[in-house]
């Protein structure tokens, strides 16, 4: 694994993954997504696993989708590259994934951590979907799992300024289950993991598919519709203009085309 590593504990039963791509931010790109996916398979195989942690460093969790993978793509690269599926696979994993984050949970890592099952916060933790700085829309999901979990105004607020939401406000928006000081994440995610851990695996996993069952229903429709408009976003010039002012250190000029 080159962008990942992963740690498995048998007593108690809990894997770790941590994304390792530090001086990039952990920024998410194709391989890196494919590792967790081949990971996540392996562990919902592996008996001796309950429940799977997901983190990055102290900086950040991720910085979103790699933008310089990105930046040149046309709508229909973006459609057939189909990152999607990659990231469908990992919502299918059977086991709890709690997501441990600190620093930047930004665009597709905002997404990733939503993604998983719970989120334990460090105090420095920052949530957004900036995507609308760099002329493009979340597409894992964002726009989705932000409004479930924060309701509509302060998703539309998020989403259409790009704004960060600190630890503290993502608790209280009930994004996240616990804040905690920087150095204890970790451990608090470990302690939460344990916990877990000591249930019954069978009754673990069916309560997780349950309870996920509650909005699955009209979340593939509207992740297919957030889709069609995040892949739209790279027939336009301002995506190009949006990512490109970003990789120059600039600020863009959005022309509306
Ligand atoms: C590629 C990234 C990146 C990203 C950071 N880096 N985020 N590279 N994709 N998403 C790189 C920078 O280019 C830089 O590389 C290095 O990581 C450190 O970042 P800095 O910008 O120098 O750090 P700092 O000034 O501390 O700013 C941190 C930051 C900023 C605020 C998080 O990096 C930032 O705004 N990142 C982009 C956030 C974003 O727009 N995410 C959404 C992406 S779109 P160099 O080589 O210059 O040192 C998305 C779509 C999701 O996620 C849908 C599909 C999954």
């Amino acid at each position: 694994m080159e962008f990942i590593k992963v740690t498995e504990q048998y007593q108690p039963a809990i894997a770790l993954i941590q994304l390792n791509r530090p001086k990039e931010l952990n920024a998410l790109n194709k391989q890196l997504m494919e590792e967790v996916r081949d990971t996540l398979q392996l562990l919902d195989k592996n008996d001796a696993v309950r429940v799977i942690i997901i983190t990055g460093d102290e900086r950040a969790f991720a910085a979103g989708a790699d933008i310089k993978q990105m930046a040149d793509k046309s709508a229909i690269d973006m459609l057939l590259i189909d990152q999607f599926s990659t990231w469908d696979q990992i919502r299918k994993t059977k086991k709890p994934i709690i997501a441990a984050v600190s620093g930047f949970a930004l665009g597709g890592g905002c997404e990733f951590a939503m993604m998983c099952d719970m989120i334990i916060a460090s105090e420095t933790a920052k949530f957004g979907q900036p995507e609308i700085k760099i002329g493009t829309i979340p597409g894992a999901g964002g726009t989705q799992r932000l409004t479930k979990a924060v309701g509509k105004a302060k998703a539309m607020e998020l989403i259409l300024t790009g704004r960060f939401l600190s630890a503290e406000e993502a608790h209280f928006y009930g994004l996240v289950n616990k804040v905690v000081p920087v150095e204890m994440y970790l451990h608090e995610t470990v302690e939460l993991a344990k916990e877990i851990a000591s249930m019954s695996p069978v009754a673990v996993q069916l309560a997780k598919e349950a309870i996920n069952r509650s909005f699955e229903t009209q979340l593939d429709e509207g992740l297919a519709f957030e889709r069609k408009n995040f892949y739209l976003t790279f027939a336009s010039a301002d995506q190009k203009e949006g990512m490109n002012a970003f990789i120059e250190k600039r600020k863009p000029t959005f022309s509306g085309r």
